[in-house]
């Protein structure tokens, strides 16, 4: 009988060269009680506790400023899948950080709304006003979802805006402070439509 012909191409870099990713035990790992209380809080929330993935990578970050590999591992034992699988969640979501950032997190929006009341400047503005400061994480952002206060920004997880470029000096010498940043444009200080203070 003839021998086929092996086609390379079809499986040259398809044999795993290293055993495959086990989960971790959670006595392993060291998790904060906190941290996994909260994860499992997450899991109990939905019928496939895969779909918890991203809050728990959020509670992961809130707790260590980022995605940390430590913190990633904590939350697969938890979890019970393996610290890749929630890797390649963190990987894909710009809001979480796989590598270390600054304490502070500015994301200003530069999507259609914004960027035609001067996104672009803004962004411009806050990073020069953060220079090369490396506890200050600035980045531009697309739709942050409050398009009616364009330009606007997200500041340590806090709406702003409007916005004018001149106040994203004040605002990073506020959070440089510890003070209280732009309170007078602060989202969540905004009179309600239809409310008593409108
Ligand atoms: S375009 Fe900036 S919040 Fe929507």
């Amino acid at each position: 009988m003839p021998e086929l012909p092996i086609d390379i191409a079809l499986t040259e870099g398809r044999v795993p060269d290293r055993t495959p990713e086990e989960v971790p035990e959670l006595h392993e790992v060291g998790c904060p009680e906190e941290l996994r209380k909260r994860i499992e809080e997450l899991m109990s929330r939905y019928p496939d506790r895969k779909s918890a993935s991203i809050p728990a990578l959020w509670a992961v970050q809130r707790l260590y400023g980022w995605c940390t590999p430590e913190g990633i591992r904590q939350a697969a034992a938890v979890m019970r899948v393996t610290p890749a699988y929630l890797e390649s969640v963190a990987s894909f979501y710009d809001l979480l950080h796989t590598d270390p950032v600054g304490t502070h997190k500015v994301a200003v929006c530069t999507n259609i709304s914004c960027w035609m009341r001067g996104g672009d400047e803004l962004l411009d503005a806050f990073r020069a006003a953060a220079g090369d400061d490396e506890d200050l994480f600035v980045t531009g952002f697309e739709c942050l979802g409050a398009c009616d206060i364009a330009p606007m920004a997200s500041i340590d997880e806090r709406y702003f805006g409007p916005l004018e470029a001149a106040e994203a000096k004040t605002a990073i010498d506020q959070l440089r402070e510890g003070a209280d940043v732009l309170p007078e444009k602060a989202l969540e200080k905004r009179p309600l439509p239809g409310g008593p203070d409108a």
